[in-house]
């Protein structure tokens, strides 16, 4: 019999790339997700993918009793990967509530529905922002958390303190949290990639929408930082490399049984915002609309990863390069300004009110 994993949150981005990766290398899986910030198309196309029917229990992980059933009912599994949470720094600033109620509550739930199961392995979504402004950069594993410069940032050091006192003092948890840095791109059949739900925060939903004429440019936030250029560095990661990881770092878990591991998942190559720009205007050929504007809350200046430990404990590297990630990300909007379904959320939500940089048919 296949190995059962829970995915929660397996609609979103980062959740649906990896549920295709996991399904592919043998894992059962089963998705709890409530579906608030997904699209079912997208979970349509992940099981198309895959081309067989992955069970989705419609689930909010803040409803205890619900929580509890679904557990129950899946209480067979091994393990459970944890994506579902609310991920905007900006957002968060403007409703800290809404992110620990959903994104330590939801945890809380769902670590107690498991405490009466078997599951023994968990993985947990983390983000680079649990290191506030880090003293020095690259970060490492080893570096303590700095002062969480978001609600949102908050919320995922909260999670670890939980899960790393949990594995150590009550035994039965095996736990690694993955730290991701900024994930682009889409699958290669392009059928899946970053759905517009809600209000895009992140710089390359933003970028695709200002190129077709949805936005009427990007609004880069900051360029007084201290960093080459004054806009902020980030370390952005391929979606494939990340779900690729989750594949690796479960396998790992099964067999080592850690108490607690963490690892960071980045490239370790720190770019501008600006670069980021001139490399998705040069490889896609393409001008991107921008202007400046004043810094954003929450915003770090600069973190990128050291991948070091991931590639020695592991055997992780990230393969693709920053002209795969801009040229997928492009070539992922293209496919839903053609898609007659994701055609009409994107008129509903950005109608093309802007000049276009690019030929969209
Ligand atoms: N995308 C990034 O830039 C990034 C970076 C670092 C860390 N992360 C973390 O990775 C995880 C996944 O990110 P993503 O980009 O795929 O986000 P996403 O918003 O695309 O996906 C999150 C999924 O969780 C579901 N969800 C949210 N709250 C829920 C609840 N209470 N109950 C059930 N389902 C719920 C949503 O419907 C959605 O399908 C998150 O924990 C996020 O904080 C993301």
């Amino acid at each position: 019999m296949q190995e059962k994993i829970i995915v929660t949150g397996g609609s979103g981005y980062i959740g649906s790339h990896t549920v295709v990766e996991l399904a592919k290398s043998g894992y059962d899986i089963i998705c709890l997700d409530n579906m608030e910030r997904a699209d079912r198309e997208i979970w349509n196309r992940v099981q198309e993918i895959v081309g067989r029917e992955i069970p989705l229990e419609e689930v909010d992980l803040r409803d205890w009793e619900s929580t509890r059933q679904a557990i129950e009912k899946h209480s067979d599994a091994i393990g459970v990967v944890h994506f579902a949470a609310y991920k905007y720094v900006s957002e968060s600033v403007r409703k800290p509530m809404d992110y620990f109620y959903n994104n330590v509550i939801g945890l809380l739930n769902l670590l107690k529905a498991i405490e009466k199961t078997s599951i023994r392995y968990f993985l947990f979504s983390s983000s680079c922002s649990v290191y506030g402004n880090a003293k020095s950069l690259p970060v490492t594993e080893e570096m303590p958390f700095e002062e969480a410069e978001s609600p949102y940032a908050r919320t995922k050091q909260i999670a670890e303190h939980i899960l790393k006192d949990l594995a150590v003092y009550e035994g039965k948890l095996k736990v690694v949290s993955l730290r991701y840095f900024n994930p682009v791109g889409a699958h290669p059949t392009y059928k899946i990639g970053e759905a517009l739900v809600g209000e895009p925060e992140n710089l390359f939903p933003r970028i695709n929408l200002a190129v077709a004429g949805r936005l009427p440019q990007i609004t880069i936030f900051g360029n007084d930082y201290p960093t080459r250029d004054g806009t902020p560095i980030r370390d952005y990661i391929h979606i494939m490399d990340l779900a690729e990881a989750h594949v690796l770092a479960m396998k790992w878990l099964i067999e080592n049984e850690p108490v607690y591991e963490v690892f960071n998942l980045g490239t370790g190559d720190g770019l501008t915002v600006l670069e980021i720009i001139k490399a998705f205007e040069e490889y896609n050929g393409i001008a991107v609309p921008y202007s400046f504007g004043p810094r954003r809350k929450g915003d770090v200046a600069a973190v990128y990863a050291s991948g070091e430990k991931a590639e020695r404990v592991l055997g992780w590297k990230p393969k693709r390069k920053v002209k795969e990630m801009v040229v997928d990300a492009w070539r992922w909007h293209l496919v839903m300004e053609q898609t007659p379904y994701f055609r009409k959320r994107l008129d509903e939500k950005f109608p093309r009110e802007y000049s276009a940089t690019a030929s969209i048919v």
